[in-house]
């Protein structure tokens, strides 16, 4: 047979998700929350790209629990993402970089799932059209009473401390993690735990079109992706390491530095071309800047699923039990010989 693909190859995410759940590697109701995240998807895509003609480009006026200038994409990426989530009916509680707590689905039809995203990251990037994206994870309850509707003997502060109890769970709890990239190509990559699935966005008729499969990250790498604007803030074995990566090396050629300023940007290249991405503690931030629970955990499960490591450094990110919904922790991750070296310089 001729090896030229022909139309009826294409898969598209639906009919993924559709033959997943046919193997009984998600159950249904996981297939409508991961096809309504899709959906939100496209929707923040089309809105980033047409951001300077819709006059969504700058800041809000807000400024959000992380104590950042919202721009006007992170609270509209927000709501988008949140109303497909409620709308999906399989979904019981939500949390939000973009939210102060998380969010029990008050629907008089909301599911189990718990889903745990950031809306827009990379959001700086927004004005100047550079790469930005989304990213999420879902666990499934973490008790038996999630929050229902005729919640009648919840307090306040009961169905919000159920909420915080369902959310703070190790990223080794989580059952899928993904994130959607805005850039030159539209891009979702997702694992539900059998590998890492990338899609693109065919903008003919809208659909993810599977474009990769059970992708490989390489052992190793020569990019290196940090902010050296904090060098000076960094502990000295950070300094080190980073100093060792510009030594030529028995290789003759020292590493690469690539920072685009969105992780979503930086994870992806990381993940296809190996290397590191890494934001350590500093002085300043004495937990680095990313957030455990929708940055650092759904990003260390993608790439432990592709062969790499997730590490706070000293320990594996998916051990992490958070206690608080918007802890911050460093995050070094990549090919599993490039966090490994990093980690031998910090011990
Ligand atoms: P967000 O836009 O969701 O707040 O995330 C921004 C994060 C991450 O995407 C990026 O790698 C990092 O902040 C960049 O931080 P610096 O600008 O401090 O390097
Ligand atoms: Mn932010
Ligand atoms: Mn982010
Ligand atoms: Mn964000």
């Amino acid at each position: 047979a001729s090896s030229k693909k022909r139309s009826y190859d294409i898969v598209t995410l639906t009919t993924w998700l559709l033959k997943q759940e046919q193997a009984g590697v998600i159950d249904n109701e996981m297939t409508i929350v991961l096809a309504s995240i899709s959906t939100a998807c496209k929707q923040i895509a089309s809105l980033v790209q047409r951001a300077p003609i819709s006059n969504l480009t700058g800041v809000q006026g807000a400024v959000n629990v992380q104590g950042e200038d919202q721009k006007k994409l992170d609270v509209v990426s927000n709501e988008v993402f949140s109303n497909c989530l409620r709308s999906s009916g399989r979904t019981g509680v939500i949390a939000s970089e973009e939210e102060d707590v998380p969010v029990a689905v008050e629907e008089n039809y909301s599911g189990n799932y718990v889903v745990v995203f950031d809306p827009l990251d990379g959001s700086s990037n927004i004005d100047a059209a550079v790469s930005t994206g989304s990213i999420f994870g879902i666990y499934s309850p973490n008790d038996e009473c999630l929050v229902d509707a005729d919640d009648d003997n919840g307090t306040l502060d009961s169905v919000e401390q159920r909420c915080i109890v369902n959310v703070c769970q190790p990223g080794s709890n989580l059952l899928a993690a993904g994130y959607c990239m805005y850039s030159s190509s539209v891009i979702f990559v997702l694992t539900v735990g059998t590998g890492v699935y990338v899609f693109t966005l065919d903008p003919m008729y809208g659909e993810f079109v599977l474009t990769q499969e059970k992708v490989q990250i390489p052992k190793a790498g020569k990019i290196y992706a940090f902010n050296e604007g904090n060098y000076a803030l960094w502990d000295d074995k950070l300094k080190k390491y980073v100093d060792s990566l510009k030594e030529p090396g028995d290789s003759g050629k020292p590493y690469s530095a690539r920072y685009i300023g969105s992780l979503v940007g930086d994870f992806h290249r990381t993940l296809l071309y190996g290397g590191i991405y890494g934001y350590p503690r500093d002085k300043k931030s004495k937990n680095g800047k990313l957030r455990l629970l929708y940055e650092c955990a759904p990003m260390s499960f993608i790439v432990e699923q592709a062969g790499g490591k997730g590490s706070d450094g000293h320990q594996r990110i998916l051990d992490i039990t958070p206690t608080e919904i918007h802890q911050r922790v460093p995050l070094y991750i990549g090919s599993v010989e490039e966090v490994d070296k990093v980690e031998k310089f910090l011990a």
